[in-house]
């Protein structure tokens, strides 16, 4: 694996690894007319980022590479932006999620051009272009 890569591989562990808790965040604190479907939409959210990080620092253990792997790393190499708490209307929670899906979707398709003939590579940053086309979808639904 290109040195450059694996570092693009791992700054976008790192801005999963935000937007993971990032959308805890969102999940506990939206507020509004549209709390219940926002919230278990977001509880969804999280759980396949669970599976996306997983699967990114696997990635780079099969090719010899040091995942990032603690919140202090991520933040030191994430783009996508922590939120304190506090409490946010439902159609403002969904512009902030839409917008670090968009992230994550442009640093995926970075991510699949970089890698040439990595297959592995390749093929799961094609699976998780799939998923965040699906989930901007959904979002942008819900913003109607
Ligand atoms: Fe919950």
């Amino acid at each position: 694996m290109k040195n450059q890569v694996a570092q693009s591989i791992n700054k976008y562990l790192a801005n999963v690894g935000v937007n993971y808790i990032k959308l805890h965040n969102l999940h506990w604190n939206v507020i509004g007319k549209d709390f219940k479907p926002v919230h278990e939409y977001l509880e969804s959210l999280y759980d396949s980022f669970a599976e996306v990080l997983d699967e990114v620092a696997e990635l780079l253990k099969m090719h010899d590479q040091v995942p990032a792997a603690s919140l202090k790393e991520y933040l030191a190499l994430a783009d996508i932006e922590e939120l304190g708490a506090k409490e946010v209307y439902s159609s403002e929670v969904l512009q902030i999620v839409l917008a670090d899906l968009q992230l994550l979707k442009a640093q995926a398709e970075a991510i699949r051009a970089e890698a040439e003939d990595d297959y592995s590579v390749v093929a799961m940053m094609e699976d998780h272009l799939a998923n965040y086309n699906k989930s901007i979808w959904f979002v942008k639904a819900m913003l109607k």
